[in-house]
């Protein structure tokens, strides 16, 4: 069998000699047009009038276009239909579109662009959560509560109450790859888009309304992307209507992409969050209660900035068996880029969340935070076994869970897989934790200026999407009758290796090597309705549906063959190349020949569901995920208090991919999640002025994670599990849990800063040198 095996990620040639075609690089037909935007210079406010004579005048330009000259729909939204492609009277942050260049080169449409003179009526912009609650700016009536319990109550009655707030910035998705979209006009006004999304259907849809056809009148490929990240969710909509409807209008293939900053300017990025707590405890460190505040800056449109809300309050548990808890979500409509999904999908924030708490509340009972942790996890399931088993602990833990109503998550969900018990015992173990602690402790008593810190975390993320119908998936495979494999499904390929993990399934399925499967591009043309591939769900779903094509079909070849060789179709078996029925086998080219010469049907599809899912969004109950994935990390640093400025140099990870699909590619997820996740809370800071205008919009300013930032020991092994549900193969997802992993670098920093005094740190993130140079002189003076 292929799956479970290390193979390299299918593209990998293709990516490392220049050979791997992204949309830019697919040739145009001749007569190819480019675009840009002309983006809004102020926040907020009414446009007066535009004079685009200048633009219109200038060299290449063949068409431009304002809000007023769009054939049907202007609108790019993925949710609420408030989003227009071009600003229709009124501007809601800096880099809005406002108009749309249409030109006979990139260049000269991009120099075009800024030739536009716009006057506005300027409004104050809201930009803060200050000025957003102030103005009373949301998207929701009021805020979302959801609670557990009385946590009011229990933190009245504790012996000790901590409280704090944290503030967590943003982060720009810096995909290698920009935005970019190309369409191709077809006969009778069809419309063929080659987008970098990872949402094709949707891309289809918003082109289908932009220009007044259904959506059979449009075709959307994606082969791949040069990263995603969430930020190519709904992101890509807004390039790919500009093509089609430019497309439409001058009847040529048109293509855009944005260069470096405007992407930046122009598209969302992560979530900042404000998280207030309060959290009641025992003298044994035992949470009893906790509130949570979280004030979530969404910028101007909805976009996915609900759900997103709504993961990070469901991530607010993290791993810790709370028995009582209330969070209260406030989402915030502020004059900046629309806040969109990124890696996590808010469950990063809500996890800093309680990760913080704990840390707080280590730091003020004097207690090893990792033995806080342990006393707060969930109950730990049975080994092999689907049930929790109660806590066998000497101090009545399991008692204490009991009271607070059992093994449940504050949005009632029964946690039967847990598993970070054992899995961060084992991390301990491998790390050395205990030793290696007290070195840090030791090192840290001699004083100077060089100070390290050392800091565990654990993850426990839920996996299926929270709006349950997105958790479906269709696969169409064509067996040709050489034998040979074409497989298609309605996953997105962004370098998580995706394909080459659905590519091993039906290879194993078929009992044939993967050199007989050809990896096709998304299209849907081939599979309809497709969800966005996100929720770190691809290989989940899509595995899952392939699967079932290929057994339909396999089904078809073994009674076919039972029939001939007459035997029973039970007893026919696909392995090593070979067909198997009875004594007698042939290769599986000769089982496709035999099965098309007679008349045997080799296509077919595939659809999944994720079963088990019942969430209440509303009320905030039920269940939302099919199941958890865990990990845990453990990160050392070494902090320079004259400068602020850190390394990691050694982080160490246990993470639970189920049996894994393919190791290796699951551990270039884990890496790449824990240093993408580090830099979010440490160096990549994202600072807009008090005009609104986003100043950090390239990486000269914007510093993200280089090859040299990567821990310098950096040990990352797979938890040898299987998943307890029924997933493909028994493997769990990987994309987006690792990332969180991340958050033991920011506790490691908190960890070394507190060596200074004996006040808290209480770090806000990202952890910048800036950041840290100051939160070392707040606890050197004690304050
Ligand atoms: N890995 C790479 N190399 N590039 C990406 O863009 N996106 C992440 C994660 N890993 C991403 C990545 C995000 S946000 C998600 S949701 C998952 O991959 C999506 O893919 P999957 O569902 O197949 O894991
Ligand atoms: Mo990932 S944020 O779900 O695209």
């Amino acid at each position: 069998m292929t799956v479970s095996r290390s193979l390299p990620h299918d593209a990998a040639p293709l990516h490392v000699t220049g050979q791997a075609r992204y949309v830019d690089d697919i040739p145009v037909p001749a007569g190819c047009l480019h675009l840009a935007f002309g983006l809004s210079t102020i926040a907020r406010g009414r446009i007066l009038s535009m004079d685009l004579d200048p633009v219109r005048a200038a060299p290449g330009v063949v068409a431009v276009l304002t809000a007023g000259d769009l054939p049907f729909a202007n609108d790019v939204s993925p949710s609420v239909h408030d989003e227009p492609l071009l600003a229709d009277g009124r501007v809601n942050y800096v880099g809005q579109p406002v108009f749309l260049v249409v030109a006979e080169s990139h260049l000269a449409a991009r120099r075009a662009a800024r030739l536009g003179r716009i006057d506005y009526d300027e409004e104050e912009p809201i930009l803060t959560v200050e000025q957003a609650l102030a103005a009373n700016s949301r998207f929701e009536d009021g805020p979302v509560v959801w609670e557990k319990g009385d946590a009011e109550a229990a933190i009245a009655a504790a012996l000790r109450v901590i409280e704090g707030r944290v503030e967590i910035g943003g982060q720009e998705h810096f995909y290698l790859e920009g935005q970019a979209a190309l369409a191709l006009p077809q006969e009778g006004g069809d419309m063929m888009i080659h987008s970098s999304t990872q949402h094709p259907t949707e891309v289809q849809h918003k082109v289908a309304e932009a220009l007044g056809v259904p959506m059979n009148a449009v075709r959307v490929e994606t082969r791949r992307m040069g990263g995603g990240f969430g930020g190519k969710e709904s992101q890509g909509n807004a390039l790919a209507v500009a093509c089609a409807v430019a497309a439409c209008v001058t009847g040529q293939p048109c293509k855009m992409r944005y260069d470096r900053d405007d992407d930046m300017i122009i598209t969302g990025k992560r979530h900042d969050f404000r998280i207030d707590y309060r959290a009641g405890v025992d003298a044994e460190g035992r949470i009893l209660g906790v509130a949570f505040t979280h004030y979530a800056r969404c910028g101007w449109a909805q976009d996915l900035s609900l759900p997103v809300a709504d993961r990070a309050m469901l991530h607010a548990d993290n791993a810790y068996c709370l028995p009582a808890v209330r969070i209260e979500s406030h989402r915030l409509r502020t004059n900046t880029q629309s806040a969109t999904a990124f890696r996590g999908f808010g469950g990063p924030q809500g996890m800093v969340g309680i990760e913080r708490v704990m840390d707080h509340v280590a730091h003020e009972l004097g207690m090893d935070p990792v033995e806080l942790r342990r006393r707060n996890y969930y109950a730990e399931a049975a080994k092999g076994g689907a049930a929790p088993r109660p806590a066998a602990s000497p101090r009545g833990i399991s008692d204490q869970k009991e009271a607070g109503g059992g093994n449940t998550t504050p949005y009632g969900m029964e946690v039967e897989d847990f598993e970070l018990g054992a899995m961060t015992e084992a991390l301990l173990e491998r790390c050395d934790y205990v030793a290696r602690r007290a070195a840090v402790r030791a090192w840290n008593a001699r004083g100077g200026a060089i100070r390290k810190g050392i800091a565990f975390s654990p993850v426990k993320f839920g996996i299926s999407f929270t709006l349950t119908h997105l958790n479906q998936a269709g696969a169409l495979v064509h067996v040709y009758q050489d034998g040979s494999v074409h497989l298609n499904h309605g996953g997105t390929e962004m370098g998580q290796g995706l394909f080459q993990k659905v590519a091993q399934v039906a290879a194993s399925r078929f009992g044939i090597g993967l050199e007989a499967v050809k990896i096709t591009a998304t299209d849907t043309g081939k599979v309809p309705n497709t969800s966005a591939t996100a929720a770190s769900s691809g290989s989940d779903l899509n595995g899952m549906a392939v699967k079932a094509a290929c057994d339909t079909i396999r089904d078809r070849i073994a009674a076919h063959l039972a029939q001939r060789f007459q035997a029973d179709a039970a007893e026919v078996r696909f392995e090593g190349g070979r067909v198997h029925v009875g004594a007698e086998s042939v290769s599986f080219a000769e089982a496709a020949r035999m099965a098309y010469e007679g008349r045997v049907s080799l296509s077919a599809t595939g659809f999944y569901r994720t079963p088990k899912l019942a969430w209440d969004r509303l009320r905030g109950r039920g269940r939302p995920f099919y199941y958890f994935a865990y990990g845990c990390a453990v990160t050392e640093v070494a902090v320079d208090a004259r400068s602020g400025e850190y390394r990691i140099l050694r982080a160490d990870i246990l993470h639970d991919a189920g049996a894994s699909l393919n190791p290796a590619i699951d551990i270039g997820q884990v890496e790449g999640g824990y240093v993408q996740g580090a830099g979010w809370l440490t160096t990549e800071e994202l600072v807009w002025d008090n005009r609104g205008r986003l100043m950090t919009h390239a990486p000269s300013t914007y510093k993200i994670p280089a090859c040299s930032d990567r821990p310098d020991v950096f040990n990352v092994a797979l938890w040898d599990g299987r998943n307890r549900e029924e997933t493909i193969y028994r493997s769990k997802a990987v994309g987006e849990p690792p990332f969180m992993l991340g958050i033991s670098a920011w506790l490691a920093l908190s960890d070394a800063v507190a060596s200074f005094g004996d006040v808290y740190p209480a770090l806000d993130a990202p952890a910048t040198p800036e950041r840290v140079w100051a939160a070392i002189r707040r606890v050197r003076n004690g304050v």
